[in-house]
């Protein structure tokens, strides 16, 4: 692929901006190691979201759920944050307000030093009780092939959001008013297909952002996007603190 070039309006744009906001999807955590979920080898082509991303799938067949979020607890244990997630921690010193909205559970962005992260989609390495709500820090039965048990006899869930539930509040007001104010927005390795989140991008670009899409490939947003950057986020976003911080 042609190496994409950082067009002067966007160093300009964000030399000017006081308020930055970037919406992150899976495709940021790719070159980690992550799988994405609709891509090639993404989990939703070889996982049934109904059977395993689901609180009724979850209450059916609770050990198979956990089982899977172990398995996928295991990739993301082993592995680290890549330049993209280190590119967006060091951009966030350059503006007065700064935000990471993230759709990712893998904690990626907290771990590479970002400070403020609204996460979403909540994160598998917290878990919680389905009936009394208390969160569950008991490693070793969190580390138990079968879904544990609270103390009040309740099963303990993946802190994520499933599918059909609402994310949670605090993260998602503090998206929204992120995306209101922000002077530029980043859309990145997000395919913005997955609602409310691939609203973000929307909301930013009618309150006058500039809307700028990283991405391997075009996606739904790319119509609404100023500026499309083709290519993996990991080369891209290097290159934009390069081009302009220095
Ligand atoms: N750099 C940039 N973009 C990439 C890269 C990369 N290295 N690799 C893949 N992508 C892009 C893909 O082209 C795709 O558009 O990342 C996007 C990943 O899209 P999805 O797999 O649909 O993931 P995401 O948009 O985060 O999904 C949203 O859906 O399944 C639910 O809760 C889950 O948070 C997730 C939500």
């Amino acid at each position: 692929m042609e190496r994409q070039l950082i067009s002067e309006i966007l160093v300009k744009k964000l030399k000017s901006a006081t308020s930055v906001a970037v919406l992150t999807g899976a495709g940021i955590s790719a070159e980690s190691g992550v799988p994405t979920f609709r891509g090639e080898e993404g989990l939703w082509k070889k996982f049934r979201p109904e059977e395993l991303a689901n609180f009724n799938a979850f209450v059916s067949n609770p050990d198979l759920v956990w089982e899977w979020y172990q398995y996928r607890r295991k990739i993301i244990e082993s592995i680290r944050p890549n330049p993209g997630h280190y590119a967006i921690a060091g951009m966030e010193k350059h503006h007065d307000t700064f935000a990471v909205i993230t759709q990712n559970v893998d904690n990626l962005h907290i771990q590479a030093g970002s400070k403020k992260v609204h996460e979403l989609h909540g994160n598998i390495m917290r878990n919680y009780c389905i009936d009394c709500g208390k969160g569950a820090t008991d490693v070793t039965a969190l580390r138990s092939g079968k879904v544990p048990r609270c103390l009040c006899g309740g099963l303990i869930r993946p802190g994520v959001v499933w599918f059909g539930e609402m994310l949670p509040e605090d993260p998602w007001r503090a998206g929204v008013q992120a995306a209101e104010n922000a002077q530029v927005f980043f859309s990145v390795g997000t395919s913005a297909v997955v609602y409310p989140a691939a609203d973000l991008p929307r909301i930013a670009k009618r309150a006058g952002a500039y809307l700028i899409e990283i991405n391997i490939e075009r996606t739904e947003l790319s119509p609404y996007a100023d500026e499309v950057l083709l290519g993996k986020s990991g080369e891209i976003l290097p290159r934009i603190v390069e081009e302009a911080y220095a």
